[in-house]
């Protein structure tokens, strides 16, 4: 309905990477980028399956886990359902851990410390491994939002543990998420089994069809709409069985499922270095366009980083969401809301980032005229919903 009202119609900016019919032959060598070279990488439905895998291998269930106060919130569910006790630590208003509160808050019970890699920007992992090692704990590194990213040359997800990582938030895949274990420590894990073939089939056909409408322009979306109401209605009148991606809540009965042999073809089969040298080039074009306006969370991209999208700092936040995805822009409001374990008030600077923080895409698929256009959509926005008093003082 939303892309129904659109004002600007021809710029469709999905959140997503789509999926090309070409990628659906495609075949490559593979390649030395983590988690898909590591000999021990095992394959899930989604990253939370991972995290909840983990903690069962570790045998942390009953112990204690350190987690940053700025979370999705769906990675602490799968640390409480598998057993674990969470106590959370600060993170500064640049994404930055602070360390010195990690260290305070490790007690008797503290069993792992978890680092998130947020939007492809690296965490301390080896100052967080090397507090981990001095206490016997295990460093969990997640990756969720960090796939191909890496701190210099160094992958992210190589130094905990354990590394954890979300596939189908960077690639065009209907649904994956990795587990990978560096530590010494061999473990045995049963592969888990393939997802329903009708979940798999029709994620992959709503990535093509965003995929027509990023080509095809107002008939692509024309088609994709009708195709969407379609399946819909199939779905629900044979009630085939569709595990939505994405969510916020993780659910145990989803827990044992795999990866499908549809979407490990289609990850092997991408360009990964392509696709970091693309969204590095689309974030550096969206700081030199949008900076003097509102600098992002991060004002420059180390070498290495493979970031997932462009971290807008904005006051007005559900206003300029609205303006953007009038205009054909997906932008997605980035982590509102603290976990209910998570006592807000202790946690100022996270607060703020909840209120502020935008993501808007610079992935892959959008190109150099793509990304001019939508460099100026969030100009516009941004200059319409500033604060009055901000507006009143340039005219002056
Ligand atoms: C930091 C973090 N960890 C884990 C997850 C879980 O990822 P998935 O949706 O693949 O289960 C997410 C999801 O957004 C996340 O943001």
């Amino acid at each position: 309905m939303e892309a129904m009202i659109r004002e600007a119609p021809g710029l469709f900016v999905p959140v997503l990477p789509t999926l090309w019919p070409s990628m659906l032959a495609k075949r490559r060598e593979p390649s030395g980028f983590y988690p898909f070279a590591a000999a021990s990488v095992r394959y899930f439905y989604f990253a939370r399956n991972a995290v909840w895998t983990a903690v069962r291998m570790l045998g942390l269930a009953g112990g204690e886990v350190l987690v940053p106060a700025y979370h999705h919130g769906v990675e602490v569910e799968a640390l409480l359902d598998a057993g674990a006790a969470v106590r959370f630590y600060r993170v500064g208003p640049r994404w930055e851990v602070d360390l010195e509160d990690v260290g305070r808050l490790i007690g008797p019970r503290t069993r792992a410390l978890y680092l998130t890699h947020y939007a492809g920007f690296p965490g301390p992992a080896a100052e967080m491994k090397a507090l981990a090692e001095r206490h016997g704990l295990f460093l969990f590194e997640d990756c969720a939002l960090s796939l191909l990213s890496a701190d210099g040359d160094r992958p992210l997800g190589s130094t905990g543990e354990v590394g954890i990582f979300c596939l189908y938030k960077t690639l065009p895949v209907p649904n994956g998420g990795a587990l990978v274990v560096n530590g010494r420590r061999g473990y045995a894990l049963p592969e888990p089994p393939p997802p329903p073939w009708a979940s798999t089939v029709s994620h992959a056909l709503s990535s093509l069809l965003s995929n027509l409408e990023l080509r095809g322009g107002t008939l692509g979306r024309a088609v994709r709409l009708l195709v969407r109401a379609l399946g819909r209605r199939t779905a629900e009148s044979t009630r085939l069985e569709r595990v939505a991606t994405g969510t916020a809540h993780f659910d145990r009965a989803h827990v044992d499922l795999g990866m499908s042999q549809l979407a490990r073809r289609i990850a092997l089969a991408q360009d990964f270095r392509f696709i970091v040298e693309s969204r590095r080039r689309n974030y550096f074009f969206l700081m030199g366009r949008l900076r003097d306006l509102s600098p992002p969370v991060h004002n420059q991209l180390p070498p290495g980083v493979c970031p997932l999208f462009y971290p807008l700092v904005v006051e007005r936040k559900a206003e300029l969401l609205a303006r953007l995805r009038m205009k054909g822009v997906e932008a997605i409001d980035f982590w509102s809301r603290f976990h209910p374990a998570c006592e807000a008030a202790r946690f100022p600077e996270v607060a703020a980032l909840r209120r502020t923080v935008v993501e808007v895409p610079c992935h892959q698929d959008l190109d150099s005229e793509t990304m001019a256009r939508l460099a100026l959509v969030v100009r516009e926005a941004l200059l319409a919903s500033r604060p009055r008093s901000l507006a009143e003082g340039k005219r002056r």
